[in-house]
């Protein structure tokens, strides 16, 4: 099976996308404590760490899912792990966020990693740009706002096929319970398993 990941200009480009977040990260917690300080998420990557990246595109490509939605693509580190599962089962990612510079570029970065022709980013409300996508929906991958998991989730629930993996990260956040007790008390359809403190969150629907 081939492995997209350990092409050199993807994981290279990777990295140096990984320091930048990181970078990002940091500099925001400093800038946080500072006199008149001001949120601004327009441009803060909030990005996957590698052991996240690499979990999910190993669960996109052992699953052989074809047809993966991503909610949150930022600057598209996520989409780049995605993208490479993709090319590797043969299939393609939609992705969506509601940032017009992140949409950019996202779109750029997976240019440069040359994994752009596996990815169609659309830009707006999730809520909006997913509610006329054709399914199936084989892998769902939720990253953006937190209290959208649940709203989304439904949205696209008729096109999620038996075999599908939903994938969430920041489980453990206030504003991500609906979504966790929802999929809970499905446990006749979906099988779960909450990993890395809780953090993510991977429901299977059997
Ligand atoms: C945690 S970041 C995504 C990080 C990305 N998955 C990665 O690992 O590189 C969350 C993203 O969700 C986007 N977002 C927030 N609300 C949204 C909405 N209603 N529709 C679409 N995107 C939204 C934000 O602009 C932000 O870029």
């Amino acid at each position: 099976m081939i492995n997209t990941l350990t092409d050199k200009r993807v994981s290279e480009i990777l990295d140096i996308l990984h320091e930048k977040a990181t970078a990002d990260s940091i500099q925001r917690r400093i800038a946080k404590n500072t006199p008149g300080f001001e949120r601004s998420w327009d441009t803060a990557y909030m990005a996957v760490n590698p052991e996240e990246g690499y979990l999910l595109n190993f669960l996109a490509t052992v699953s052989e899912a074809k047809n993966i939605v991503e909610f949150g693509c930022s600057f598209g580190i996520s989409t780049i792990y995605l993208a490479a599962a993709a090319k590797n089962n043969g299939g393609a990612v939609v992705s969506t966020d509601i940032e017009p510079t992140k949409v950019a570029g996202a779109r750029k970065n997976l240019e440069d990693v040359g994994l752009a022709e596996y990815v169609t980013i659309l830009q707006g409300d999730a809520t909006q740009t997913l509610a006329s996508l054709k399914g199936p929906v084989d892998f769902l991958f939720l990253d953006g706002a937190k209290e959208l998991y649940l709203p989304v989730f439904n949205l696209l629930r008729p096109k999620l096929i038996k075999g599908s993996v939903i994938f969430a990260d920041n489980a453990d956040k206030p504003d991500t319970q609906p979504f966790v007790e929802h999929i809970l008390g499905l446990k006749d359809e979906f099988t779960t398993a909450h990993i890395f403190e809780k953090r993510a969150f991977i429901a299977y629907l059997k």
